[in-house]
């Protein structure tokens, strides 16, 4: 079933690729263009290693860095290991990061207890010109002189440690019963074959950014020219190879008791010993299976080449002009679209939570970062992905009860404000995505996530919502008996939710549920109850000269009040503004960004904010005094919303304001943490020229950073063409004068999604000047208060 699935994707890639317009020009290896170490110091937090799409198995090597989330953080700090399982660009704690190994040529007289054993004692530097990262591959030179290489498959990794040249070798790989972030619970245990060489054990670990814990388990096998000379574990500092099983505790002092299982071997005559690890949540039994399945025979270059083939298979679609653009420029968007795949993971039979026949997927973290242009990007380029990342969602909330906001290692993670894969399930609903989801029952559960309060909203759904249903606002010091989390964010609360309302409404125009419609669609302007219109903003005792902008509001009606540039980028005064219990009212941002979160209705917006040209100084009073912060997913649709104003030609200016500036193709190029690749898909978005309105079927277009770009979609096999005349490479010509879609004059400063499934072609003229292309009225993306909303709506969502 799987193989067959993929022979077809891929013959409908390889036809779209074909067909593009000018094959010669779309006729480029792109993995080129892909650097894995963007992004993986100054915390960007990136997973540098060597994976395939959406793997399961990650190995890198891990430091000892302050940001280390993603194992390697390419800033100097030192080796403790070399791991198998990470996440990529979160923020929180150190995420997985699982039984690391450590070799050594030799351990200190010969004698077993002459090698290091613990993490933090035996960690050792590298050569920073030897690190060499592409897609499915890592590798570097550890200062003792063993170069490791690194290749996975989808749930084992595959390590190539190479030991200098020393007749009095005699190397000691040992395996690790750690983590990352030190959060081994009691009874972890390894036991090794002294006849084979095999460890399998398994440990249970916590979630970096959620509620409870894991078990996950592993079978490491060896392979080398030499034979082995001894096997067994460790605890602690000390060795022994007359003791081949352990069972260990947490301990009471400091990060867990050191512990793990070691294999030494003769001199080996090529100095070369590969170490194959398999992982699984199920069974140490599972992780040797797919271990044997996925590498049988060790093979290193094959287990690499088809790493790079499933990367080449999933780049494929999308295709550029390379003329006369800076190559760095490429390699921001490759890069960028690369990171889009390595989280979230397919879990698929790997998920002992429930029996189901259902994909399972994990490592949404977190949606609120990802629903913002991940998903929507991924639709495009991959939505069979997507489709079985939605089936995963839906099944989860089949069995646990409520859709995840934020998910990891099989664990519930926490949520930011509103219940973000409302957003998720409408734009893929939206945009026709069918593939086996069933909608009635997706529709059903983001449904509850506005109707029923859970009993623990740290970790899904929604709070407050006698107070919303009651009072339409969610107040600050709300009085909530119904269900329990902390208590903040009642304004980036409220504004989320009528984003989550109003996405709903949409699912259920599409499913001709009128009265829910209705209803939804309602709720969905309950924002407007926190504007107070008197509200000012000082900046350093100045006037903005802006008037009118979000409060909190007491539960009896009374205002509160938070400055509105408290919690902003510009915010120096120490406040406090994630999840812990004293944060202000908005969530990682100020009242000044929030403004701006209306995606369903510009148009009152606009209004409130005393019209078009009052809202654009607003919007570039936000910008140009640094009020957001580009690395942060809030800020992402303001970059765009000059569109709704009819100036799409800021948009454009915005974005080259922001990339390259902020996102360099440097280590320490990405402005915060990638978030799971939501910054690559900020970026390659961005680049490519139609950015997402998430949640609804709108992409805003500006010109493409490439002279054209063509994406097929391999659903349709049909390739979508954006064309630039006029196009120069310094982007002084970044002003659409006129466009034409199919060869037909085309005014809308936005298009949908039937551009890529139908196979569409945009050729947009471009210019030095701002033109009125673009501008009108008509031009303008739908709002639910225009008129435009009105008729689309009663059109209704295309199934395509
Ligand atoms: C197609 O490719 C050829 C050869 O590289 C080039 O001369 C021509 O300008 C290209 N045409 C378009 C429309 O990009
Ligand atoms: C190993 O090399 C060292 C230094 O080159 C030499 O002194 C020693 O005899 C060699 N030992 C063996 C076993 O060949
Ligand atoms: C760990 O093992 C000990 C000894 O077998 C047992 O008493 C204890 O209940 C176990 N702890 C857990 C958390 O399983
Ligand atoms: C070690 O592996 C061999 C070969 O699979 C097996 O026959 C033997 O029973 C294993 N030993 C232990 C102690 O499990
Ligand atoms: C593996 O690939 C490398 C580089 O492509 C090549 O030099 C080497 O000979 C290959 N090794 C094997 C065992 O095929
Ligand atoms: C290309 O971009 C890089 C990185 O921004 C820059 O250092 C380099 O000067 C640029 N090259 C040219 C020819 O503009
Ligand atoms: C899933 O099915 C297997 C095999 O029937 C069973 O052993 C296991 O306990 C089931 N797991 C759950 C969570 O129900
Ligand atoms: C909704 O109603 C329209 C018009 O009656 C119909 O064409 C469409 O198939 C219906 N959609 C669903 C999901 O039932
Ligand atoms: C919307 O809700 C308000 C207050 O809950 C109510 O008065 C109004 O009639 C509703 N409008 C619609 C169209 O349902
Ligand atoms: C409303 O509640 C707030 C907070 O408890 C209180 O400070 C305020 O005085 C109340 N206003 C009125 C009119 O009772
Ligand atoms: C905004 O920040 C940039 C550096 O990121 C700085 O160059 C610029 O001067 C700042 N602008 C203001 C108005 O503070
Ligand atoms: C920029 O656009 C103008 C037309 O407005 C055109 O004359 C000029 O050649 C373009 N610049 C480049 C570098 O293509």
């Amino acid at each position: 079933m799987m193989l067959f699935r993929r022979l077809l994707w891929t013959a409908a890639v390889a036809r779209g690729v074909f067909a593009a317009e000018n094959s010669s020009v779309y006729d480029y290896d792109v993995l080129q263009y892909v650097d894995p170490l963007i992004g993986s110091s100054n915390g960007g937090n990136v997973f540098a290693g060597a994976s395939v799409p959406y793997g399961m198995a990650k190995a890198v090597a891990d430091t000892d860095s302050e940001n280390n989330q993603g194992g390697f953080a390419f800033d100097g700090s030192k080796i403790t290991g070399f791991s198998n399982m990470h996440d990529s660009g979160t923020g929180g704690s150190p995420s997985l990061g699982n039984f690391a190994l450590f070799p050594y040529t030799k351990c200190n007289n010969d004698d077993l207890d002459g090698c290091v054993y613990p993490k933090k004692a035996r960690k050792i530097g590298y050569d920073s010109n030897s690190v060499k990262a592409t897609p499915g591959y890592f590798g570097l030179a550890m200062n003792s002189g063993v170069q490791v290489d690194m290749t996975a498959s989808h749930h084992t990794s595959l390590f190539r440690f190479r030991f200098p040249t020393d007749n009095a070798s005699s190397p000691l790989i040992l395996l690790d019963l750690t983590d990352l972030s030190d959060s081994r619970q009691d009874n972890a245990s390894v036991s090794v074959n002294a006849t084979t060489g095999r460890m399998i054990g398994n440990a249970r670990f916590l979630p970096s950014f959620g509620s409870g814990s894991y078990n996950l388990y592993f079978c490491a096998d060896f392979r080398s020219s030499a034979k082995v000379r001894d096997s067994g574990i460790f605890v602690d500092s000390r060795a022994s190879n007359e003791v081949q099983d352990l069972k260990i505790s947490r301990s009471i002092n400091g990060y867990p008791l050191p512990g793990g299982g070691f294999i030494r071997f003769h001199s080996p005559p090529d100095n070369t010993i590969l170490a194959r690890v398999g992982v699984s949540f199920i069974s140490s039994e599972q992780a040797c299976s797919s271990a044997e399945s996925e590498i049988p025979g060790f093979d290193f270059n094959s287990t690499h080449s088809t790493a790079v083939k499933l990367w080449t298979e999933k780049l494929a679609p999308i295709r550029v002009s390379r003329e006369g653009v800076n190559s760095s420029m490429l390699t921001n968007f490759y890069s960028g679209i690369y990171r889009t795949m390595i989280s979230p993971q397919d879990y698929t039979g790997e998920n002992p939570l429930w029996n189901s026949t259902e994909p399972y997927f994990d490592s949404f973290y977190c949606l609120w970062d990802s629903f913002r242009s991940q998903f929507p990007f991924l639709t495009i380029f991959d939505p069979s992905s997507v489709a079985r990342m939605i089936r995963s969602l839906i099944d989860t909330q089949r069995h646990l009860g409520w859709l995840p906001d934020c998910r990891m290692s099989l664990c519930k993670g926490f949520t930011q404000g509103g219940s973000n894969a409302d957003n998720i399930l409408a734009d893929a609903y939206l945009k026709g995505l069918s593939d086996g989801i069933d909608w009635d029952a997706g529709y059903r559960a983001v449904q509850k996530d506005s109707e029923e309060e859970p009993y623990d909203w740290s970790n899904e759904g929604r709070g407050g919502l006698v107070s919303w249903k009651k009072l339409n606002y969610i107040p600050v010091q709300d009085f909530d008996y119904q269900g329990f989390g902390t208590m903040t964010r009642s304004i980036s609360r409220t504004l989320e939710y009528s984003y989550n309302e109003f996405v709903i409404s949409q699912m259920a125009l599409g499913l001709n549920k009128t009265s829910d419609f209705e209803k939804y669609r309602n709720r969905s302007g309950y924002w407007q109850n926190l504007w107070k219109a008197d509200q000012t903003s000082f900046l350093n005792a100045v006037n903005t000269g802006f008037t009118g902008f979000f409060q909190p509001k007491y539960l009896n009606g009374t205002w509160g009040f938070q400055d509105p540039l408290m919690c902003s980028n510009i915010d120096n005064s120490g406040s406090i503004c994630s999840l812990q219990n004293t944060a202000g009212e908005t969530f990682e941002s100020s009242i000044w960004e929030y403004q701006f979160f209306v995606p369903h209705d510009m148009t009152t917006l606009i209004t409130l904010l005393g019209g078009p040209s009052q809202f654009v100084k607003r919007l570039d009073y936000l910008h140009d005094n640094n009020i957001t912060y580009i690395g942060n997913e809030p800020a992402f649709l303001t970059v765009f919303q000059y569109h709704y104003a009819g100036r799409p030609a800021k948009s454009a200016q915005r974005s080259h304001f922001y990339i390259p500036r902020f996102f360099q193709t440097t280590p320490d190029g990405l402005p915060g943490n990638d978030d799971s690749g939501a910054m690559g898909s900020f970026v390659a978005m961005s680049m490519m020229g139609l950015f997402p309105n998430p949640g609804q079927n709108v992409y805003l277009i500006m010109p493409p950073f490439f002279e054209s770009i063509s994406i097929t979609s391999p659903l349709t096999g049909r390739t979508a063409t954006v064309r630039t005349e006029n196009f120069d490479p310094t982007y002084q010509n970044i002003s659409i004068q006129s466009a034409t879609l199919n060869g037909e004059p085309y005014h809308k400063n936005w298009i949908d999604h039937d551009f890529f499934t139908e196979g569409k072609e945009l050729v947009l003229v471009l210019g030095p000047n701002e033109s009125q292309w673009g501008t009108n009225n008509e031009d303008l993306p739908p709002s639910v208060s225009s008129k435009a909303a009105r008729s689309a709506e009663l059109k209704g969502p295309g199934l395509s």
